[in-house]
């Protein structure tokens, strides 16, 4: 029988690429995978074709180009990428031309990455953190939580999937440990005592697949995914064994982040803020024993930070 046709967007990307991996690692899978990429020549498309995956192009931003890439699939993996431009009515419009281009291909499962619009819970009026952009709290959030409806409305068979930060971010994103004036390497977070759900990058794309594979049961359903749910301590204490060297936590206020000047640090700010006010429901949302039934090789902070650790920068 044919394999039934996973389009990926962001294939290219930490999350679609993940998924792609993911069911490239089970040839007996039901499941066979369509890459979508705007480059099809990029070195990263080819690393694809080379192990065989059908390397399609697609825009977020051209709604044929979707349509193209969606025809003849069953399902399809959505997600956007808020820090190539920094716009969430960006992000909604690439929803809506996803969802356009999914309904017009009759996809029978899309998965759309999504996160909490945060103005649900801290209306802007709400002063305890700034308002963005004059209408969003943490627009690179707000922006994919506005977009959910979209999916419903255009009628398509959606999986809502609620990620984590990336245990990554502390390789690419600049949360990596620093020595501070003592002399002594910290990560620097605004979360207090608090927990912060995350999630291996790589772990993404397998809860995907993980969702693909009970084909309806998570139909019409928000499903949470983290891999862990660690102090900004227990964080520290985990880099510590794994880097064989003393990391502490720093914890800073929102502010004080807020403050830090890189770009995208008030959205930032803003977003460990919610994490850490919301804290209860933020982790209830991303049970980490029901991911592992997704994904049985899900990664705990532990785990990651000792594999990774000669990845991870310290300065
Ligand atoms: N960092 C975190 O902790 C974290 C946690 C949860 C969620 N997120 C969210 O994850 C999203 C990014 O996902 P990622 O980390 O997997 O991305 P990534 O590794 O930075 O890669 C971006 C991917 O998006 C594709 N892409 C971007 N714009 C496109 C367009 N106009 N048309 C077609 N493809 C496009 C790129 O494909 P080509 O360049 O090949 O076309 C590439 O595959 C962000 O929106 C972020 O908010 C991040």
């Amino acid at each position: 029988m044919a394999k039934k046709i996973i389009a990926v967007t962001g294939s290219t990307g930490a999350q679609g690429g993940g998924l792609v991996r993911a069911i490239l690692d089970d040839p007996a899978s039901e499941f066979a995978v369509r890459a979508i990429t705007r480059k099809p020549d990029s070195d990263k498309a080819k690393a694809l074709a080379k192990r065989g995956v059908e390397v399609v192009a697609g825009d977020l931003d051209d709604v044929d180009s979707l349509r193209r890439a969606f025809a003849g699939a069953y399902g399809a993996y959505l997600v956007t990428n808020f820090w190539e431009h920094f716009s969430a009515d960006k992000e909604i419009a690439q929803a809506r031309s996803m969802a356009t281009a999914a309904k017009d291909a009759g996809l029978r499962h899309v998965l759309w990455s999504t996160l909490e619009d945060t103005r649900k819970r801290v209306p802007l009026s709400d002063s305890r953190m700034p308002t963005l952009h004059g209408k969003w709290k943490v627009p690179h959030f707000d922006g994919k939580g506005e977009a959910d409806p979209i999916f419903k409305e255009a009628g398509l068979p959606t999986t809502w999937l609620l990620t984590s930060f990336y245990w990554e971010n502390l390789i690419y994103f600049g949360m990596n440990p620093k020595k501070g004036p003592d002399g002594k390497l910290a990560i620097t977070l605004p979360m207090g005592n608090a927990k912060l759900p995350g999630i291996a990058a790589e772990d993404i794309g397998r809860s995907a697949y993980g969702i693909f594979k009970r084909g309806s049961e998570f139909i019409g359903k928000t499903v949470g995914i983290a891999g862990d749910h660690p102090t900004g301590a227990q964080m520290a204490a985990s880099l510590s064994k794994a880097l064989g060297q003393e990391v502490v936590y720093n914890a800073v206020s929102f502010d004080a982040f807020r403050s830090f000047g890189f770009p995208g640090a008030d959205d930032l700010g803003n977003m460990f803020q919610y994490k850490h006010d919301f804290n209860r429901e933020f982790c209830a949302a991303r049970d980490v024993a029901f991911t592992r039934t997704l994904n049985p090789k899900l990664q705990t902070f532990d785990q990651w930070a000792t594999a990774n650790k000669d990845r991870i920068p310290l300065k």
